[in-house]
């Protein structure tokens, strides 16, 4: 079976991130031949475009990652019913930049009560020419539940849930 490399990115820098955690999970279920490469956007400058043209190693990284996935992975928390300062600054970099053009993207939404984010975070995501795939949206109520990665693992519902949005986003994705 050909391989599969998708990049997940997490909106959330927070230690016990639950967004981290469950791409953390997504990454160990996934099948052997999908890959799941877990990107950095902590460490990005805040996005200045008077610097677009300057070699930033961070920026470079993540349009590499970008680039030489077939799809994106994208879990991101809603705070004051905003996308996460993380998110947007990372996708503000990837704007101008032909890697991100028409890229699958599959969401998760860790916090189903969050649909302020997950709504702006489509329109901003369809702007950028993103193509996210409806049909591979997971949401999952891991708000309180305390768990981390193995805490998702553990629970057959999350897993159940996640492998099938990851099933059904594949189906969109040309390696
Ligand atoms: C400053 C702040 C603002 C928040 N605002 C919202 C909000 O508007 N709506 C919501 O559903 N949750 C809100 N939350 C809750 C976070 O989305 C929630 O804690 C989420 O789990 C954070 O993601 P993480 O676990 O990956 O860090 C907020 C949290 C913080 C810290």
């Amino acid at each position: 079976m050909e391989k599969i490399i998708l990049l997940a990115l997490s909106g959330s820098l927070r230690r016990c991130s639950y967004n981290t955690a469950t791409l953390e999970a997504l990454a160990e279920l996934a099948p052997e031949h999908i890959h799941i490469n877990i990107g950095d956007i902590g460490s990005l400058p805040l996005f200045n475009p008077d610097r677009e043209d300057e070699s930033i190693p961070e920026v470079s990284q993540l349009k590499a990652a970008v680039g030489e996935s077939s799809g994106l992975i994208i879990a991101s928390p809603e705070y004051a019913h905003g996308i996460s300062g993380p998110m947007k600054n990372a996708l503000d970099w990837l704007v101008s930049g032909e890697e991100f053009l028409y890229k699958p993207i599959m969401l998760i939404n860790t916090s189903p009560r969050a649909t302020h984010a997950q709504a702006a975070l489509t329109e901003v995501l369809t702007t950028m020419s993103g193509n996210v795939v409806e049909d591979a949206y997971v949401a999952l109520p891991l708000l309180s539940s305390g768990y981390d990665k193995s805490g998702i693992l553990n629970d057959l519902q999350c897993v159940d849930a996640l492998a099938t949005a990851l099933n059904r986003f594949v189906t969109y994705i040309n390696p």
